[in-house]
């Protein structure tokens, strides 16, 4: 096919055709918006660094579920912020945990939405690591029973899908196990397979009040120097029983998503970070790049690199303008 008998622009003539030939379309059904439960009654804390995000006390959690039910997104990505934080994070896996409070409202609320938790000890240490400490490091071993109980105590407040994130080893194997012996066993764990140790986490940190008080985590999360090691990291998930596996961040780690989605044919889910949000929300409050159009563009590149289910804090945005109840600016 050469010039001029293939045109490649005859394609692109209208957008009709464009529509026509398009290999990759954004669908509601694609999203998992998080949301960051707290504490409390009342509460509803703007997050300055992630503009249309807050803390929400789990009675207004529910309100804010009201767009994002009716426009038909999926699921939701649950986080927690406790009353109290302890050396051993034990909000996470307490009956009456801020998490666990929130799922049974969100589920008597709305029976169909499928409520995903996050399992990680971060959020509820008092250090912000995601584990026990013993010798000033996460001890892996002494960590993966605190995760296996939250997953439990998770799956007994009825979420649907347990997402653990804190990147231990053998913990999908560990989660598994207890899940089965306390009967779920058709509960499914979504894990952060290859999770990198990433900068992009930062407005998130901030969010969920869970940034390590000393040190940092890359004693458990992955160099973003490498991608074999990914597949490693997801092979050992897939062996141990993950039901979907994820990679994150998204957007700087495209070739893994890609790397991923052609070695293992699992439901793949990428995560488009805090960070990744923030970038675009604050370039166009500068009025640098036009944020709508830069967000359906980054959206697009998530699923065109091989990615299932996008975890985004666009979705309700992104629903919008899909649903063509808000426009994407064509001109330029
Ligand atoms: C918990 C966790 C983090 C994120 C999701 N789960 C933070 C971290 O690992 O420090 C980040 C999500 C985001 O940035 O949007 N371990």
């Amino acid at each position: 096919m050469h010039f001029p008998e293939y045109r490649a622009r005859r394609l692109r003539r209208t957008e009709t055709l464009r529509s026509m030939v398009r290999e990759v379309q954004l669908d509601v059904q694609d999203f998992i918006l998080p949301f960051f439960a707290h504490h409390g009654q009342g509460v509803k804390n703007p997050l300055p660094s992630m503009p249309g995000h807050f803390q929400l006390s789990p009675e207004l959690l529910l309100k804010e579920l009201r767009e994002p039910v009716e426009r038909g997104i999926p699921a939701v990505l649950l986080f927690g912020i406790p009353e109290k934080k302890d050396p051993s994070g034990s909000d996470c896996y307490s009956k009456n945990g801020i998490v666990q409070q929130a799922v049974r409202r969100i589920k008597d609320a709305y029976p169909e939405l499928v409520v995903i938790t996050d399992v990680c000890l971060c959020e509820y240490t008092d250090h912000g690591h995601c584990g026990v400490i013993r010798n000033k490091d996460v001890d892996n071993d002494l960590t993966l029973d605190l995760l296996a109980k939250s997953a439990v105590s998770h799956a007994q407040a009825g979420a649907d899908i347990i997402a653990p994130s804190d990147m231990m080893d053998g913990r999908v194997g560990a989660i598994r196990e207890a899940l089965d012996e306390a009967g779920f066993e058709m509960t499914p764990i979504m894990a952060y397979s290859a999770k990198y140790a990433s900068g992009f986490y930062g407005p998130f940190r901030d969010a969920a009040q869970s940034a390590p008080k000393f040190g940092d985590r890359r004693s458990y999360q992955m160099d973003p120097a490498n991608s074999d090691e990914a597949l490693r990291e997801v092979s050992l998930d897939v062996e141990e029983g993950a039901d979907i596996i994820m990679v994150k961040p998204a957007l700087p780690y495209l070739d893994v998503i890609w790397r991923v989605r052609n070695t293992f044919d699992l439901p793949l889910a990428a995560y488009n970070v805090s960070g990744e949000f923030a970038m675009i929300k604050a370039a166009a409050q500068n009025g640098w790049i036009d944020g709508d159009r830069c967000m359906m563009e980054a959206l697009t590149s998530i699923k065109r690199a091989g990615a299932d289910m996008i975890i985004s804090y666009h979705a309700v945005e992104a629903a919008r303008i899909l649903q063509g109840d808000a426009k994407v600016s064509r001109k330029k």
